[in-house]
């Protein structure tokens, strides 16, 4: 026995040996001739601009073998495997500017040449990535019978409804990569292939509009990945058959809604399960046990209800699983005990975001040896944070920010996290006040900890955190001066929120490069300069002071790149000078609040994407230049409370057709109402009160559909509104109301809010019938004119009126007995008129107090003059200006919600969602590929 073994051993010596100089041999074998033509010519067809093909030369005794990305095959010599693919070049890798910049530069070009069928021995062929490449026809792909790696994504398909049938004709095929195509759709007339040993099908990233039936029947097949396609409908039995299947992806598709299908339990070699964002409803079955072999498992971002804690314990090779954005109520400390059970070692990753996950958080936590991601963001886990946490020497993500966590974070928490870069508890109840000596272990990258009790002193350990980008220390409660090495931390700052502490003193320049909020704070001096890439900027609520030219007019041959300045509420004075041509993409700019003087600037004019402008409360005066109405974008405009003049200019109606708010409220504007702005289609918002505006309100405001539809909701969407103006999809709004609906409520208001307020001018005139159109209307104020006539009688139409204001007008007649149809009227005052008659009964017009009524001949509830005596005047009592008040309290809510809607919203926006749900998209969609 043991002889034959030796000699076995000795044989497989020498065959080794003869091998190994068989090879040295051989490596001076120049390629073979006709395929060193096919690879010239091949080369000769293609663009390529950055002579990545610099080594492909001309000359006889060139061996193509050794080529730049050709693999020749040792024994024959001939060309194998041609790697021309560029994997770094995915959209999920790509993180830079610069990076994606070189990926440009590098990517071939053109129609794939034809000759690539000559090389008949070809194995693998990566093409991939090179998105300036077409394929017109896959025609040549049949001169390659050997093939069984090939990789055309990113391709431009566009002509090329052939890639099917001639893919069908490689019977080598083993896996077939054509992810992220251009044009490649569902080719309805193949029903069956027969690549009887393809293994690995990649058709994500298309626009497949259906699952190609014919994969079903592909005895091979292990892995699928499908996401990022429309495919939409029920998810296809079909996949029930393939009991081999280790790889699934149907992530990120238009499936209708249902439940996790049953068959899909019995898919028990999976070892990947991508489900993510399909609609799933409904309770995770016990079934779920079986897929004991799945490694990661994606469910996220589905409706997914019940628990699952019961049967972690059965799925003991999970390395990761996302189960974020989902229903699950689970105990948390349930769910780190089930999977305690067997993947202690295992666990890498472990997403249980946004779900209505409670309880404590236990110290089982901290042996998770293996653990690298952790998110148990937006949940209801209350508590401490155990300890044990601080055990997790792999750990490099932890979010358990929006919970319920309450106590104390201190050094131990923290005592071997030295992998850590993204760190982000904000929004709790926690406080974190390390020793001020304290040298954290770890250099985090993303720092979040706003709205948690950090302050008063400055966080003297972030001087250690050198590689920060994203750093949120807002709402902390800290105070004093900005320490200088914070400024002088070596890295730059991508983002920076400060906002809403007690930070003093000056700042005297911004290293950041795309958002910093430094708003509520109590910062001086003049306004700090900021980079060329910077791209939202909030100063607001500070006491910054000094012109505004500085800032904006500052030499730099760079474009900026600003889309949002707000540096509203502080003690800006001077100016608004003539450099707007140096903001060309700005698209909301708040002044409002400040000490500006002057005119508008002409220049103004030039900012042709601002989509909110609001110059509220200062003392700007003068005509509202004519060149604004080439800013056809406008959405929002408010010119309130300034000392502007001259009449409301018609071309706001003609040209700015986008509006959706108009505030000229407290100005000197006067003339008549042009009938220009009734063409405002999408106004909800009208308001030029306290002006010298005279004339009748013109007839054609029942135009005006956005206030003559209840539908509200529909027509916000349908207009996209402002929300894509920033990133153009709804999903975003969506993850907005999802991840913010807790705590503000602001972004349902600007939907519903609709109100015209004319009051305190000198339109004369009766309210014309017409006005009774507006069936959307929630406020109406036509007070302190001079009105004359009697209410219109269709005035009940509209329904959805909240607050209706007519008082100190002329108006005579009795109150409309349609009136009583106001079910939603809370606030109602029709003082100082000559209204007679008696008050008609409702419960609505009887609930309010008599000051709604007084200073008329009215009797009846709830005045106090019996209808009974006619003739006799109604008990006048001075109310004084109490009904103003309310009303004018009324609007200014109205209309802070909407101001404030930027304000408070827009910056969390970006700040937060913008930054979890937009980027971790990403990074989960470079973790599964
Ligand atoms: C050819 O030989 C090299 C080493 O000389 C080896 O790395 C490579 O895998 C071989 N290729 C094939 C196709 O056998
Ligand atoms: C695959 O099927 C096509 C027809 O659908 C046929 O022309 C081709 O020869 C078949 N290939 C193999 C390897 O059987
Ligand atoms: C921290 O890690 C080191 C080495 O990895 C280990 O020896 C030590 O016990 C750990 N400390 C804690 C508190 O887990
Ligand atoms: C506003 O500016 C005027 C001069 O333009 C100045 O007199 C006044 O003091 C300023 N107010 C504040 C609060 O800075
Ligand atoms: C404003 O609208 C009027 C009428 O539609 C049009 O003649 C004019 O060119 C528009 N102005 C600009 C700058 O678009
Ligand atoms: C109103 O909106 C709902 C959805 O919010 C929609 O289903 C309905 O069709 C809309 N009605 C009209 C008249 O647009």
């Amino acid at each position: 026995m043991r002889a034959v073994a030796i000699s076995l051993f000795v044989f497989l010596l020498v065959i080794v040996a003869t091998v190994i100089s068989f090879c040295d041999g051989n490596s001076n074998v120049l390629c073979i001739e006709s395929e060193r033509q096919a690879l010239l010519k091949f080369k000769h067809d293609l663009i390529d601009e950055t002579n990545r093909l610099s080594s492909w030369i001309e000359g006889d005794q060139e061996d193509c073998c050794k080529w730049v990305g050709v693999l020749c095959d040792n024994w024959t010599g001939h060309v194998y495997e041609l790697h021309l693919g560029l994997l770094s070049c995915r959209l999920d890798k790509v993180t830079t500017v610069a990076e994606r910049d070189a990926c440009y530069r590098s990517m071939l070009g053109g129609a794939i040449p034809h000759k690539l069928g000559n090389l008949s021995k070809l194995h693998y062929l990566d093409l991939g990535r090179n998105y300036h490449l077409e394929a017109k026809t896959l025609q040549w792909v049949s001169g390659l019978p050997s093939l069984q790696y090939l990789d055309l994504s990113g391709v431009n398909f566009s002509g090329a409804t052939d890639w099917l049938q001639v893919a069908n004709k490689l019977p080598s095929l083993v896996e077939l990569h054509l992810s992220d195509c251009i044009n490649l759709y569902n080719d309805p007339s193949i029903v069956s292939v027969n690549y009887t040993s393809l293994a690995v099908l990649d058709l994500s990233s298309n626009s497949l509009s259906a699952i190609p039936t014919w994969l079903f029947n592909l005895p091979s097949l292990v892995y699928i990945n499908l996401n990022w396609n429309d495919i939409g409908g029920v998810i296809p039995n079909g996949f029930q058959n393939m009991s081999s299947l280790k790889f699934l992806d149907l992530s990120w598709n238009a499936f209708s809604p249902s439940s996790i299908p049953r068959w899909l339990y019995n898919l028990n070699h999976l070892q990947f399960l991508g489900l993510r964002s399909i609609g799933l409803q409904g309770n995770i079955s016990s079934a779920i046990r079986n897929l004991s072999s799945v490694t990661h498992l994606d469910l996220s971002e589905n409706m997914l209800e019940g628990t699952i804690s019961n049967f972690l314990d059965s799925l003991c090779n999970l390395r990761e699983m996302d189960l974020s954005r989902n229903k699950i109520h689970d105990e948390v400390s349930e769910i780190i005990q089930s999977l305690s059970k067997c993947n202690l070692d295992r666990l890498e990753s472990l997403n249980m975001g946004v779900n209505k996950l409670s309880g404590h958080l236990t110290d089982a936590l901290g042996r998770f040896k293996n653990l690298a991601y952790l998110s148990l963001r937006e949940n209801f886990i209350s508590g401490p944070i155990p300890f044990s946490i601080g055990q997790l020497g792999n750990l490099e993500y932890l979010d358990v920010g929006n919970n319920m966590l309450e106590g104390n974070l201190s050094e131990m928490h923290f005592s071997n996290l030295t992998r850590l870069t993204t760190f982000s508890a904000s929004n709790n109840m926690l406080t974190f006040k390390p020793n001020s000596s304290w040298i954290p272990p770890f250099h985090c990258v993303n720092i979040d900890l706003g709205n948690l009790h950090l302050g008063p002193q400055f966080p003297q350990w972030l001087q250690f955190q050198k590689n920060l980008s994203i750093l949120d220390i807002s709402h902390a409660g800290i105070s004093g001066v900005i320490p200088t090495w914070f400024w002088n931390l070596s890295t730059q700052y991508v983002h920076l929120n400060l906002s809403h502490n007690q930070l003093v003193g000056g700042i005297s320049y911004l290293p950041v490069t795309r958002l910093v909020d430094l708003s509520s704070n109590q910062f001086t001096g003049p306004l700090p300069p900021v980079l060329p890439s910077l791209g939202y900027l909030f100063l607001s609520t500070n006491f910054f002071s000094g012109s505004l030219s500085h800032f904006l007019c500052i030499s730099s041959t760079k474009v900026r790149s600003l889309t949002i300045l707000d540096i509203g509420s502080n003690l800006l004075s001077g100016e608004i000078p003539h450099c707007w041509e140096k903001w060309p993409a700005l698209d909301v700019l708040k002044l409002a609040n400040n000490n500006l003087t002057g005119k508008i600037p002409v220049s103004l004019g030039s900012l042709l994407s601002i989509r909110l402008l609001n110059l509220r409360n200062n003392s700007l005066f003068g005509e509202v230049p004519s060149a604004m109405q080439q800013i056809a974008d406008l959405k929002i405009l408010d010119l309130s409370e300034n000392q502007f003049s001259g009449s409301v200019p018609a071309w706001m109606g003609e040209n700015l057709t986008g509006l959706m708010v108009l505030n000229l409220r407290s100005n000197n504007f006067h003339g008549h109402i042009p009938d220009k702005i009734c063409a405002l289609h999408s106004l909800q918002i009208l308001d030029l009160a306290s002006n010298n505006i005279s004339g009748a309100i013109p007839k054609c405001f029942s135009n005006l559909s956005a206030m003559a539809t209840k539908n509200k909701t529909l027509w916000y969407f349908a207009n996209g509104a402002i929300w894509d103006s920033f990133l153009s999809m709804s999903y975003f709004l969506d993850a907005l109301l999802f991840t913010r609906g807790r705590e503000f409520d602001y972004s349902t208001t600007l939907v519903l809010v609709t109100s015209i307020d004319l009051s305190a001018n000198s339109l004369r005139g009766e309210i014309s019938k017409e006005l009774g159109n507006l069936v959307g209307l929630m406020s109406l104020n036509l007070s302190r004119n001079l009105l004359t006539g009697k209410i219109p009688e269709n005035i009940g139409n509209m329904e959805s009126l909240e607050s209706l204001d007519l008082s100190m007008n002329r108006l005579y007649g009795e109150i409309p007995s349609s009136f009583s149809g106001l079910n939603f009227l809370n606030h109602l005052n029709l003082s100082y008129n000559k209204l007679t008659g008696q008050i008609p009964l409702s419960t609505q017009l009887q609930s309010f107090d008599m000051f709604s009524y007084i200073g008329n001949h009215l009797c009846g509830p709830p005045v106090t003059k019996n209808c009974s005596a006619n003739g006799a005047t109604p008990n006048v009592t001075n109310a004084g200006s109490k009904g103003y008040k309310v009303n004018g309290l009324y609007v200014s809510i109205v209309l802070g919600f909407v101001i404030g809607f930027w304000a408070v919203v827009a910056p969390l926006f970006f700040i937060r969602s913008w930054r979890f749900a937009y980027y971790h998209k990403l990074d989960d969609v470079g973790r599964q590929l």
